[in-house]
């Protein structure tokens, strides 16, 4: 399947049964994603924001099945059996908290596969999400502290996130 537009990805997440929060969630983010991307694009960094909409639009699409840890690798598997393309089965994959390293995959019971986001637009999918809260957005912190009130403060999940978030600031900083 080539790269699905934004009303073929919409119909996807329905047709997998994600709940109208959930789609209006994908939507969120992938306003979010386009806001970022198209700054990251100003500040001169190449950016496939066709991929990027795409991909947010679909990043939860293993909702449809979990909400938990493993929706990720959930939907990244959907993607796969839908033959959407590798760019967008990893960005499904890779967007929960800032990336799970192998070593918490195996720990959580994922299946064998790399859940830490790498390309730009996979960053940026897993950032957007982030900042998303129902129909608005929240301050990075929040989520953040949200985040460290269910993990811990010491939890490494927290500092990856803040590496994460200087990455992308970094970046917009750098125009
Ligand atoms: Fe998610």
């Amino acid at each position: 399947m080539s790269l699905p537009g934004r009303g073929e990805a919409l119909g996807i997440l329905r047709d997998a049964g994600c709940s109208r929060g959930v789609v209006r969630h994908c939507v969120n983010v992938a306003g979010l994603a386009a806001r970022i991307g198209g700054e990251l694009v100003d500040a001169g960094f190449d950016v496939d924001l066709a991929l990027v909409e795409a991909g947010a639009l679909l990043h939860d699409l293993g909702r449809s099945v979990t909400h938990g840890i493993g929706h990720g690798a959930v939907g990244g598997e959907l993607a796969r059996g839908l033959g959407l393309p590798l760019a967008v089965v990893r960005i499904i994959e890779r967007h929960v908290g800032a990336g799970i390293p192998a070593d918490e995959a195996l720990e959580l019971g994922l299946p064998v596969g790399v859940y830490v986001p790498d390309s730009l637009e996979e960053k940026l999918v897993c950032y957007a999400d982030k900042l998303a809260e129902g129909a608005g957005e929240v301050e990075f912190g929040v989520t953040v502290g949200r985040m460290a009130e269910e993990l811990g403060e010491d939890h490494p999940a927290v500092a990856r996130m803040w590496a994460l978030h200087g990455e992308i600031v970094g970046m917009l900083g750098s125009r």
